[in-house]
């Protein structure tokens, strides 16, 4: 038996983290301000009587240094946060599986270098086949720390500082920075938005490829909108970068995050070879179980030239709990995960109906894909004088405040909710916020609730 297996399960068990975790969550004063929950008693992680998740109770993640919630305190003050709608991670409870296997690591009390067994090349592999028919040979598949340094590795490799990276926008704002990180410019190809819809230009996304363009990120499901890319939208894409010599970066983090109308295609799915062949894929666990910080995803391609290049730029320094999360996520959540999506589903048509019976100065349309859902606040916009706002604000400042984000700071100010600035998810982006609706439906609601109230203000 191995060390590891030989770690006595049930003695953990009965002295789960009592040292370990009973100061990382505190009792911090956002979350007493608010009546947020008390820190949350020391979990046993067990598996639920019945069965099922309880995705209902509010999860107070005050206290803990996460961004959604801790550093929005220390930017706006401890009275202007109740609830964190902004970066894209989880409220819930993880799944237990996850925080047994990290406890039983811990009882092993060395922290030495880590080697990664094959076995977990072929949980990856398993997972991609079992959920979304994709066949991965283990042997592509290269780890990294996240899909920044993936997407980072392959950007030095294919696009030389000063060149330009082809985005179809508003997109994820996170590219930005990893073009600004290898010192490429971007390239926005604006989407067509009809009836709250998003399509991709082909036209426009043809025109706009030059000499110095030589990779295109591609986000399925897509960051901010939550389009699920239809296999003809992949194929025409595909075919036209493939022509122009383009290199697809297909970034698929949120592929687990699909509503039960709409079907993620993965872009190593379609059916051109050539085409395939001329793209990497980034996927991670870390939507799907928020392991952000876990710091854990992977690159695979069907191209061995791309796939060797793109790995002698990606230097992966792997820590050993977050291999032990995402064992156990990818072996043992999955009937978390199956049970979290139609909550999520759920979330979003909440939300799309909320808005609808309450917001008449704001539009959202319910997404395919992800668990952001997609704000048009161009009416409150005008109505709080976000314009006029964000001059004063940069004037202040001394550097650009835009009008969506002066409109997340009023919210912030008078409704105590953050949300993510449109403006920062590149040419679209405009009179738009991104909202996360991956929480409690209570804390959902209060958010809604306060939102509409601070709207009937005006
Ligand atoms: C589309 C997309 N790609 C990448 C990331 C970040 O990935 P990682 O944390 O693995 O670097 C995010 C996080 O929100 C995302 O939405």
């Amino acid at each position: 038996m191995s060390q590891r297996e030989g770690l006595n399960r049930r003695a953990f068990l009965r002295n789960a983290g009592v040292t370990a975790l009973v100061g990382a969550v505190g009792t911090g004063g956002a979350a007493e301000a608010f009546g947020a929950a008390k820190a949350e008693p020391i979990s046993d992680f067990a598996e639920p009587p019945n069965g099922k998740y309880d995705f209902d109770t509010p999860y107070n993640r005050f206290g803990t240094d996460s961004v959604k919630y801790d550093q929005q305190v220390r930017m706006y003050g401890k009275d202007h946060i109740q609830v964190g709608m902004g970066i894209a991670d989880m409220d819930f409870k993880a799944p237990p599986c996850i925080g047994r296997a990290l406890a039983q690591r811990c009882q092993h009390e060395n922290w030495g270098y880590l080697d990664i067994p094959k076995s977990y090349y072929e949980n990856i592999a398993a997972w991609n086949k079992r959920r979304y028919g994709l066949n991965i040979d283990p042997e592509t598949i290269v780890l990294t720390t996240g899909v920044h340094p993936g997407l980072i590795a392959a950007l030095r490799v294919f696009s030389p500082p000063g060149t330009k990276v082809l985005l179809t926008s508003p997109t994820y704002n996170g590219f930005y920075g990893d073009l600004t990180y290898t010192g490429t410019k971007p390239e926005d190809s604006p989407m067509k938005l009809v009836d709250g819809r998003y399509s991709i230009d082909f036209e426009d996304l043809e025109r706009r490829i030059g000499p110095e363009t030589n990779t295109l990120i591609l986000c399925n499901p897509q960051n901010p909108t939550g389009n699920c890319w239809s296999p003809d939208d992949l194929m025409r894409i595909g075919e036209l970068c493939l022509k122009k010599r383009v290199v697809v970066l297909a970034d698929e983090i949120h592929c687990d995050f699909v509503t039960k109308d709409a079907k993620y295609t993965p872009f190593a799915t379609l059916p051109n070879k050539a085409v395939v062949n001329n793209s990497l894929t980034f996927k991670a666990a870390s939507k799907s179980f928020s392991l952000a910080a876990m710091k854990h995803a992977w690159f695979f391609s069907t191209n061995p030239d791309y796939l060797a290049r793109v790995k002698a730029m990606n230097r992966a320094d792997l820590s050993t709990l977050g291999m032990v999360a995402n064992v156990a996520a990818l072996t043992e959540g999955e009937d978390w995960l199956n049970q979290l999506l139609p909550y999520i589903e759920a979330n979003h048509e909440f939300a799309v109906q909320y808005v609808k019976a309450n917001m008449p100065l704001v539009k959202c349309v319910k997404p395919q894909g992800t668990y952001l859902a997609w704000l048009d606040l161009s009416a409150a916009m005008d109505r709080v004088g976000a314009k006029q706002k964000a001059m004063e604000a940069t004037k202040k400042a001394g550097k650009t405040v835009t009008p969506e984000q002066a409109m997340v700071d009023w919210f912030v100010e008078h409704a105590k909710v953050h949300l993510n600035a449109g403006s920062t998810y590149g040419t679209g982006g405009q009179g738009h916020a991104r909202m996360n609706i991956a929480t409690s439906r209570k804390t959902l609601e209060t958010a809604l609730n306060n939102m509409s109230a601070a709207l009937k203000t005006l």
